[in-house]
């Protein structure tokens, strides 16, 4: 939804969903998670048919969110025993799921066996032993994809690019790291070697880096051939599509066609069979879709600037990005603000020199296409209760996908030691 049509459904809801709820509030827009998934199928089925999506569950891991994405037939990549239970509650079937991580216990692998996963990523040779012995036990056999890194540099911010030789994510594909583990996954008969992935990290404002990842990644799947005489299945080449923030981004149906034309190429290249293709977006389908609406609750002149300060911080919305914000007030942008949150340390300001209309305390601001991972990481930083989530129905029903906080619940399991008392 565009900023302007975003702001029209804001206030169209405003005195009888907003106001029983209070600010800061979370809003998303059903309809727009439904058109990001469609518009990534669509692209997928003109281009690359055989293909799965499956959502990024660490972007939200609101069940209620989840659950939409379920409807459109998503299935799901869920990083570890948390967001597993997240897709399950989100009723995701056992066989819809792929689950990642880097360090799953042993008890957790077995569990996620015994409720049926059949995928899992291997990010490093101790993560296998434990599937390993953990299929033995179950007698299931689990499909295993490799996490390969190629030691890649992307246009984005450092701490979310995943593949650089830095990285800790991933096994190294030119020293023969990844290799060795797709061997053991080979040699062991309790699993089965069916793909290898990547993922080159969040927020890529590009599409050239997909081509270089689909070409690094069928290189290995050539060489697991060669090397091991088998020909894997599955390329799975993660997530990373962006939002546009700050300015334009490449659109979803460019990504794919990226995507598409080289792995047709490579693999013919290469003579490898085409693989099913699957993918884990997940900025891409939620970004876009929600909203944190605020107040401005004190307008502060210091020698240096206007501060609006909002009821929320920095503490509500994931880092790093330049999210548009509008006022909920009539009036032309005329003033000048840095938007501070409420929180008690210097680095809490949501933005510098943000053009808005003129702003008294009381007047509601909107910050926008905060959808992906700020439910995740937000905090309860000065004891602050984490806002509520509203969900804005295709049929224009406003329903609570996550109920508010009270000042206590933010420290509900704390424990005063009995003679404290
Ligand atoms: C393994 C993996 N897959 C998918 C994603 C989703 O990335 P994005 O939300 O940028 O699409 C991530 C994000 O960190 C990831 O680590």
């Amino acid at each position: 939804m565009e900023l302007q049509a975003r702001r029209d459904r804001l206030l169209e809801i405003e005195s009888e969903v907003l106001s029983p709820y209070g600010t800061p509030v979370y809003v998303f827009f059903e309809e727009d998670i439904r058109e990001n998934y469609r518009t990534l199928r669509t692209a997928l089925d003109e281009q690359y048919p055989d293909s799965v999506i499956h959502f990024a569950v660490k972007a939200n891991y609101n069940p209620g969110i989840l659950s939409v994405l379920r409807d459109e037939g998503c299935h799901a990549e869920a990083y570890a025993t948390g967001e597993l239970s997240a897709a399950l509650e989100a009723g995701y079937s056992p066989q819809e799921l792929l689950l990642t991580g880097m360090n799953r216990r042993l008890s957790d692998v077995e569990q996620a066996l015994e409720t049926g996963v059949e995928h899992f990523l291997v990010d490093n040779a101790t993560e296998l032993e434990r599937l390993i012995v953990a299929a033995d036990e179950t007698e299931a056999q689990p499909k295993v994809l490799i996490r390969g890194n190629p030691s890649m540099e992307v246009p984005t911010h450092p701490e979310v690019a995943t593949a650089t030789r830095e990285s800790k994510f991933g096994l190294d594909i030119e020293s023969g790291r990844a290799m060795a583990v797709a061997e053991r996954t080979a040699s062991a008969s309790a699993v089965e070697l069916a793909g290898v992935q990547l993922h080159i990290g969040s927020q890529i404002n590009g599409v050239e880096p997909y081509g270089t990842a689909a070409r690094e990644l069928l290189g290995f799947a050539a060489d697991i051939r060669d090397e091991l005489g088998i020909e894997i299945d599955i390329l799975d080449l993660g997530g990373g599509f962006p939002v546009p923030y700050d300015g334009p981004v490449p659109d979803t149906e460019a990504i794919v066609t990226e995507i598409s034309r080289t792995v047709r190429e490579t693999a013919n290249t290469l003579d490898l069979p085409l693989p099913t293709l699957f993918l884990e977006p997940g900025r891409r389908l939620v970004g876009n879709a929600g909203t944190l609406v605020t107040t401005v609750g004190v307008i502060k002149q210091t020698p240096h600037t206007s501060f609006a300060v909002l009821d929320a911080g920095t503490n509500a919305v994931s880092s790093y990005w330049p999210y548009p914000m509008f006022a909920l007030t009539d009036g032309k942008a005329t003033e000048h603000y840095d938007v501070a949150g409420p929180l008690c340390y210097t680095g809490d300001v949501l933005a510098a020199d943000v053009e808005l209309p003129p702003l008294e305390a009381g007047a509601l601001l909107a910050i926008d296409r905060i959808g992906a991972y700020s439910l995740g990481s937000a905090s309860h930083t000065n004891a602050q209760p984490k806002p509520p989530v509203l969900l804005c129905r295709s049929d224009g029903d406003v329903t609570v996908i996550r109920r508010p906080e009270t000042p206590t619940d933010v420290f509900a399991n704390a424990e005063v030691p009995d003679d404290l008392r």
